[in-house]
């Protein structure tokens, strides 16, 4: 690992500058979450509404209670399991939490990463680090370092790369607010592992005016080419002349009639296809198509995270 860059990144962020790192989900434009227009100039660089909170990444369990009121048994019990990793709880916070970064909101949202790099930068920083995804406002999220240059490169202080994310989705987000937690995003730890240490798990459904998580808007993580998800060869036929790419999730021989086809896994592992899923579509979206179908996966697992991901970046008609 390029130390060097590592710490070099820490200077910058205890100066107030902005840093794209990896981390194993997806990565992350980060700030001193304790310095307000640091914070700022994250909302500026991504374009995002200012009612949308980041998440606070920590370098050690115990730096929650820093951030928060009160720690409740099973959220103890769940980092325990899953941290450091793709999993990122919403609590009451402290009072000294930037406004800016909760969004006003009485609530954070805080997660420790399980990358390496992403790990020493929050602990060379000293300090929480807010990041949200570092892509402009509700496009893809990043995965490779060449994705956020291309798409940020010239507004960030400086890039990590620690080459492309393991995981590929972002974490999973439970809100322990209510009585029973509830998943305002599915993400990299999946709601059956979860459920497995804390019992049953509310999952809030995709609202159209008031989503749960703010950030959670159901057009999300879209690409410029619409994506459908509803069709079968019956009705793509009116589509014969259109340029249509394919985002398969496994190997199958049928692919002729696309312009392009991407294999998410070809032998059908979920995790690889997580893992895959926003660098095919990105190298999708390049080529000028029409249309990209994308098909189904199972929703088990990491399957859910990535359907929640295609429903948000698809267009809501069907075909037919
Ligand atoms: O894997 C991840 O979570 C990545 C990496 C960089 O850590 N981060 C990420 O951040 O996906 P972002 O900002 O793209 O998505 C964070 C989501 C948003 O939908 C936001 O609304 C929600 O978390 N969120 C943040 N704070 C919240 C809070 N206090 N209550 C409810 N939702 C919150
Ligand atoms: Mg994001």
């Amino acid at each position: 690992m390029k130390d060097n860059e590592v710490l070099q990144a820490a200077r910058i962020i205890k100066k107030g500058g902005i840093v794209a790192f990896p981390t194993e989900t997806v990565y992350g434009l980060g700030a001193d979450a304790f310095n307000p227009l640091a914070v700022a100039r994250i909302f500026e660089v991504k374009r995002r509404p200012y009612f949308d909170p980041l998440i606070v990444h920590v370098a050690s369990p115990a730096d929650v209670k820093n951030l928060v009121k009160e720690i409740p048994s099973n959220v103890k019990e769940i980092i325990k399991r899953f941290w450091p990793g793709p999993l990122t709880v919403v609590l009451l916070k402290k009072e000294d939490i930037p406004d800016i970064v909760t969004a006003g909101l009485p609530t954070v949202a805080i997660r420790m990463p399980s990358h390496p790099m992403a790990l020493s930068l929050i602990k060379e920083s000293k300090r929480p680090i807010a990041a949200p995804s570092a892509n402009p406002f509700g496009y893809l999220s990043p995965t490779t370092a060449e994705h956020v240059r291309e798409q940020l490169g010239d507004q960030v202080d400086l890039v990590l790369d620690g080459g492309p994310c393991p995981i590929g989705v972002e974490s999973t987000i439970i809100s322990f607010l209510e009585e029973r937690p509830r998943l305002l995003r599915p993400g990299g730890v999946s709601l059956e592992e979860i459920e497995s240490i804390i019992g049953k798990v509310e999952i809030s459904p995709i609202e159209d005016d008031k989503p749960s998580a703010p950030g959670m808007l159901p057009k999300h993580y879209a690409p410029r080419t619409p994506i459908v998800l509803n069709w079968n060869d019956k009705n793509l036929k009116i589509y014969k002349n259109k340029k249509i790419g394919l985002l398969a999730f496994q190997e199958t021989k049928n692919y002729l009639k696309f312009h392009h086809v991407e294999v998410l896994s070809k032998k059908g592992d979920i995790r690889e296809a997580a893992a895959n899923l926003f660098a095919a579509i990105r190298r999708l979206d390049v080529l000028n198509l029409d249309l990209i179908v994308a098909e189904s996966i199972p929703e088990m697992g990491l399957g859910r995270a990535i359907m929640d991901r295609l429903r948000r970046a698809s267009t809501k008609e069907e075909i037919n």
